[in-house]
């Protein structure tokens, strides 16, 4: 049950220091800098020249945070949105490991591009949280990610502990392919992984997201915006804060802004900001493109993140490695979407229109 909890979505928030703890457990060696895997055949990396992920939804944004992640290892990578898999994927041969990232492991479109990847000779891999899954069953390798059910319709902790099983991911085939290496500080990554419970942990006991959602109820639209990791993100928190609150929200990639959605921005539409990462810099610019505009500029980030001089409210984050910065930026997310929801009173843990797992193309 719910417990003490209004709703399972708020629980599943807090269960996030206890999941993400599982999700690296026996998986991590900080002091070595090793990464092993119990039950995955790294052989299935043999053939691997490049990387897709496919995936939707909120899946589709712990993909696109991997693939970066691969980019920057020298491993060439794509996160593809199952749908488009069709359309969108090229060719196909046996040296693109495909990564089907669902949750549930029963998404129709995300099945069906692994199925159209596995037809292709392609090696597959699924990174779910569900055992004994399609996905799990169908992939040649797969990769739990140990979340524990989860109740609300809007995904959360599967979210955060399919972005650190995927972050391991990524360095451990880093490691494995030809002309790529995995992060020359990923020690530290690792043990920025081991606090990152802890770190919730401190990011809830802030309590600033309720206060800020009971200021922000009266406005049109709700815009999030990031730069490279902080993209996916600003999609997330968009995608969230949309789902539950029935709101008009859009998450941009924050150079996109002055391409066409700038003409939206008006003190009506406050921007939610992400200065988590490495690349931060140039979003205080185009944060303060909106600001001109009169739009509040909501930073999230670490204290003293380069947003931190010009916005107009701050959700902080614990100064961590700049990988795991976004991922306490979402938790903070998570709890701006839910507490606004909740004073707009919405069906938190089943909203109108959607279902838990989408078993139709
Ligand atoms: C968002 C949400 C959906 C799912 C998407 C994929 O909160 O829950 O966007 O993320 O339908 O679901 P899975 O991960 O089960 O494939």
């Amino acid at each position: 049950g719910k417990g003490a909890y209004d709703h399972y979505m708020l629980k599943e928030i807090h269960e996030q220091p206890t999941s993400l703890a599982n999700a690296i457990r026996g998986r991590v060696d900080a002091r070595d800098g090793a990464i092993t895997f119990e039950e995955f055949d790294l052989d299935v990396l043999d053939p691997v020249t490049q990387v897709h992920f496919v995936a939707c939804g909120t899946s589709y944004h712990a993909a696109l945070y991997a693939s970066r992640l691969l980019n920057e290892a020298g491993v060439p990578s794509r996160a593809i949105r199952a749908s488009e898999y069709v359309e969108s994927a090229g060719p196909i041969a046996g040296g693109t490991l495909t990564v089907a990232v669902t949750q549930s492991g029963e998404t129709a479109d995300t099945l069906s591009a692994l199925r159209e990847a596995s037809a292709h000779g392609a090696p597959t891999v699924a990174v779910t949280n569900v055992v004994g899954s399609t996905a799990a069953r169908e992939a040649d390798e797969t990769l739990y990610i140990r979340a524990g059910p989860e109740i609300g319709v809007a995904a959360t902790k599967t979210f955060t502990s399919q972005a650190v099983t995927l972050t391991l991911l990524s360095q451990v085939v880093a490691g494995e392919i030809d002309g790529a290496s995995p992060r020359e500080d990923l020690a530290d990554l690792l043990a920025a992984l081991e606090r990152l419970p802890e770190d919730v942990e401190q990011v809830m006991d802030l309590d600033q997201a309720e206060r800020l959602a009971d200021r922000i109820l009266d406005y049109e639209s709700y815009f999030f915006i990031g730069r490279g990791l902080a993209r996916s993100v600003a999609l997330e928190g968009a995608l969230k804060f949309k789902e539950i609150t029935y709101e008009h929200a859009e998450g941009f990639a924050s150079g996109q802004l002055k391409h066409g959605p700038l003409a939206l921005v008006t003190p009506e539409t406050p921007i939610f900001a992400l200065f988590t990462g490495e690349e931060t810099e140039k979003t205080v610019t185009n944060a303060q493109e909106a600001q001109t505009r009169g739009a509040e500029i909501i930073a999230v980030g670490p204290p003293d993140c380069a947003g931190a001089q010009i916005s107009d409210a701050h959700l902080t984050v614990p100064d961590t490695h700049p990988v795991c910065q976004g991922l306490l930026a979402n938790v903070q997310l998570q709890l701006v979407a839910y507490h606004t929801a909740d004073r707009f009173g919405r069906s938190i843990d089943k909203p109108r229109n959607l279902a838990k797992s989408v078993t139709v193309e």
